[in-house]
């Protein structure tokens, strides 16, 4: 199994087997977020990605955004605009999922103090009360829960409007849906025995997932549907109920009973930490003038804004960069399921590609490389062992996101030698189409 061969998920096929992961674009929903969506997504396309994920878009109108810029994609006409995205992703001979999220109690109404104060209305959409070390953070100040615990009507519903969203973006040209399950959002909410203590039928947090995959199949179809899947083994010792390895394991089974087409697991925590974007602490962000105003903002005053930065550093040493991280759970969860299954987190050369595909993974993807360099694939399809990407996994991208800053790059020497890249030529490429 190498790199540049196709690979097909439910019916669709994907002309290699290296994808761009879900990256938050913060394009929002403006008059420009179409252009700045192209001009995101569609380098990677033209150099050869076979499959761009967006980043995580939200299935409502209000609430649930986990962080500030985040697509909205309730509005069929909003949503009907983004065929001129999918249209150009196309021409390169490229393919395009959609990712529907819904940040559920990490939406920015629990944590944004800037935008609490601006919608002081706005609940959570909580699966049950939340948990005790969330509302510690909330009796100090450091988060805001005003609550809502779903009924099961309200579950429902927000089922059917992941089903809506999916129906509109099939409608826009998307080939694919991917479902935001790994990024403590609403579904691994539901996923989490951390968080679930359901007496209903959604005690049983696959149930969400089996509903949402009913309501998408029935507005939009056949269509592809994948989601990420998480394994919440990076979750704090103290921290004692938790999705073990062997729960996704047993989760990933019957999503692909269920009928979804692929999986993506990923090793995290129970909280919005590094777990997921391992790598070193950012001190230039955090140091970075331009977005203190903005980190005052969002943390509520200078302080808090330090002390956040402290949580961070103390994080980052928790998280620090593991290469191929999620490798293990892929392969343990390749072994039980007969559907492809993805691996992201950490894959930086190409050599490391090369042994993972066939074994632990079908399809391997990077994320933060993609912001480092937006044509990536050009450089690396039909590359040498040795091929590394440019990224340093240092975090400075990440960071500045709390403040609506744009998901770029930020390290000056990396992008140096990005540019000394592009003049080599590194990054020319012959369309397939
Ligand atoms: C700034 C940033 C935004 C992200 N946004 C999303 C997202 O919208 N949806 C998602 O599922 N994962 C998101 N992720 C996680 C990535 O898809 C990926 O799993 C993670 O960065 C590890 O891969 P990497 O080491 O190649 O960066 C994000 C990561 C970063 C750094
Ligand atoms: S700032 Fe640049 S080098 Fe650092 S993690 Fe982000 S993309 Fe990679």
């Amino acid at each position: 199994m190498r790199l540049e061969d196709p690979v097909t998920i439910g019916g669709l096929t994907i002309p290699n087997r290296l994808y761009r992961a879900p990256l938050l674009e913060c394009a929002g929903n403006g008059e420009d977020a179409v252009d700045r969506l192209v001009s995101e997504l569609e380098p990677a396309a033209e150099a050869g990605a076979g499959l761009v994920c967006q980043g995580a878009t939200v299935v409502r109108g209000e609430g649930g955004c986990a962080a500030p810029g985040m697509t909205r994609v309730h509005d069929p006409a909003f949503v009907s605009r983004l065929s001129r995205l999918t249209d150009r992703i196309h021409d390169h001979g490229s393919t395009i999922a959609i990712q529907l999220e819904h940040g559920g109690l990490r939406s920015m109404e629990t944590w944004h103090a800037g935008y609490r104060e601006a919608n002081p209305d706005v609940q959570q959409l909580a699966v049950s009360r939340p948990p005790w070390p969330l509302r510690l953070l909330d009796r100090v100040g450091f988060l805001s829960y005003d609550p809502r615990v779903m009924t099961t009507e309200e579950v429902y519903d927000l089922a059917a409007d992941f089903g809506r969203a999916a129906g509109h973006a099939v409608d826009a040209g998307y080939d694919a849906v991917h479902l935001a399950g790994a990024n403590m959002g609403v579904v691994q909410q539901f996923l989490s025995p951390f968080y679930n203590r359901r007496d209903d039928e959604f005690g049983d947090g696959v149930r969400f997932l089996e509903v949402v995959h009913d309501e998408i199949r029935a507005a939009a179809g056949d269509v592809p549907l994948l989601t990420k899947v998480p394994a919440e083994t990076a979750a704090p010792p103290f921290v004692r109920r938790r999705l073990s390895e062997a729960d996704a394991v047993d989760v990933c089974r019957r999503l692909a009973e269920r009928g979804f087409d692929a999986l993506v697991p990923v090793v995290g925590s129970v909280f919005w930490d590094m777990s997921i974007v391992r790598g070193a602490y950012p001190e230039r962000a955090w140091r970075d003038d331009r977005f203190r105003a903005g980190y005052a903002d969002a943390f509520g005053g200078r302080l808090r804004a330090k002390l956040v930065a402290l949580g961070n550093r103390v994080e980052s040493l928790a998280y620090d960069f593991d290469p191929a991280w999620n490798a293990g759970l892929c392969a343990a969860i390749r072994d039980a399921v007969d559907v492809p299954v993805l691996a992201e987190g950490g894959i930086r050369d190409r050599g490391q590609i090369d042994s993972l595909l066939g074994s632990d993974c079908d399809m391997v993807g990077r994320a933060r490389p993609f912001y480092a360099e937006p044509r990536l694939p050009a450089r690396l399809l039909d590359a040498g062992a040795d091929t590394r990407a440019a990224c340093r996994s240092c975090n400075n991208c990440t960071v500045p996101q709390v403040t609506g800053a744009d998901g770029v790059c930020r390290t000056p020497d990396v992008l140096d030698a990005v540019g000394r890249l592009r003049k080599a030529g590194a990054y020319d490429r012959e369309e397939r189409s």
